[in-house]
């Protein structure tokens, strides 16, 4: 007999979370992180709009949000060119694919990913008893064709792409994506996670088309728009499908900051536009501070860059503790053949002069 009355999936469960987060490793080490570039936040913050929105509702912190999240759902619907009802607002990407987890997997479903891909998805997957099939990556990019060919092999209900994807920063032009959509299934629903998308170049995110059933696209504040710690982001898709998550979704789980702030953000694409602009800036550095030590970079569409150290996992973790210990923050990919890479999040000019630094005292060091 077991202590707890849990589900016999819980039981199974490993207590590993996909990230370790920053603010664990400081209490744990007892350093504080001087430059934090490990987490893929946004260190540019939101537009100024955005805080005073948020800074505006915050006497009426006392009420549960619009649980309907009606206001940013009906802007991001123009913004988007597309209906009211294909929109869910949540606690961003990583709950919206709690809850798509939640719609779909249960004990035994297949689901299909790659390996070494974004891990907060397989937790969920797992949480939910599912079945965990991995493509390899290709030339480090999600690798759409075995993708297809082993949800179809396996008999996958969820597959999992994510584009740009994280840990790599690569990306496959929209045509490539088409032509994933296209050739899904039916019965198969495709994951599309484009945390990134507003920082890949022109031509990489597909048309919306939200009559097709078989695609949920996932979008989030945390990244271009800078609200990490707000916790919101949403998910696009067929307006039956959306009304699906509705049933599974936490209704009053988007606080009213949040849903402020996303708004005021989404209403200000001059600055998201300057923040790209920034991040693109800070990439072309950390591309230059890798060159100067002899190391070479993945060309990256997102708010990070992946620095191919040409070792094994284990001398790019040395590299991402001994940085860690110098009050630098940066995340080294778990799974080979990315774990002979680093990554480090786009940062500002003083960030990067002291990753600069203790970049070169880690690889003399280690
Ligand atoms: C690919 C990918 N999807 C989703 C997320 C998380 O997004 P959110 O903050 O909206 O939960 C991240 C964050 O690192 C990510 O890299």
């Amino acid at each position: 007999m077991n202590k707890y009355p849990l589900t016999t999936v819980v039981e199974k469960l490993p207590a590993t979370v996909p990230f370790v987060g920053p603010e664990t490793q400081e209490r744990q080490s007892k350093i504080p992180f001087k430059t934090r570039l490990g987490a893929n936040e946004n260190v540019f913050g939101p537009s100024p709009k955005a805080i005073a929105a948020m800074k505006n509702v915050l006497d009426d912190i006392w009420m549960y949000g619009d649980s309907e999240n009606h206001d940013l759902r009906q802007a991001l619907a123009k913004f988007h060119g597309i209906g009211y009802e294909n929109i869910v607002v949540g606690e961003g990407i990583d709950a919206l694919l709690g809850y798509t987890c939640r719609m779909f997997v249960e004990p035994g479903t297949k689901v299909v990913t790659s390996k070494g891909a974004y891990p907060t998805f397989n937790y969920h997957v797992s949480g939910n008893g599912g079945e965990l099939h991995f493509a390899p990556f290709e030339g480090d990019h999600e690798n759409p064709q075995a993708l297809l060919e082993l949800a179809n092999a396996r008999g996958a209900v969820l597959i999992y792409f994510s584009n740009p994807n994280n840990p790599m920063g690569s990306w496959h032009n929209a045509d490539v994506v088409q032509n994933l959509i296209d050739n899904i299934r039916p019965g198969t629903i495709l994951v599309l996670d484009e945390a990134y998308i507003e920082m890949a170049p022109e031509g990489v995110a597909p048309k919306f088309d939200v009559s097709n059933p078989g695609v949920l696209r996932f979008r989030t504040f945390s990244k271009a728009y800078g609200m990490a710690g707000a916790r919101i982001g949403y998910c696009i898709g067929e307006a039956g499908l959306i009304a699906q998550m509705e049933k599974v979704r936490n209704h009053f789980g988007v606080n009213r900051i949040a849903q402020a702030g996303a708004l005021a953000a989404l209403e200000d694409q001059d600055y998201l536009q300057q923040t790209i602009a920034e991040i693109t800036t800070a990439r072309d550095e950390i591309g230059r501070i890798a060159t100067k030590h002899g190391l070479s970079v993945l060309p990256s569409a997102a708010n990070f860059v992946a620095i191919d150290c040409a070792k094994d996992g284990e001398y790019t973790l040395s590299l991402a503790n001994y940085m860690s210990q110098k009050g630098v923050f940066i995340r080294r990919p778990g799974i080979a053949p990315q774990s002979r890479c680093i990554r480090v999040s786009a940062g500002r000019a003083g960030d990067l002069l002291r990753f600069d630094k203790v970049l070169g005292d880690a690889l003399a060091a280690v």
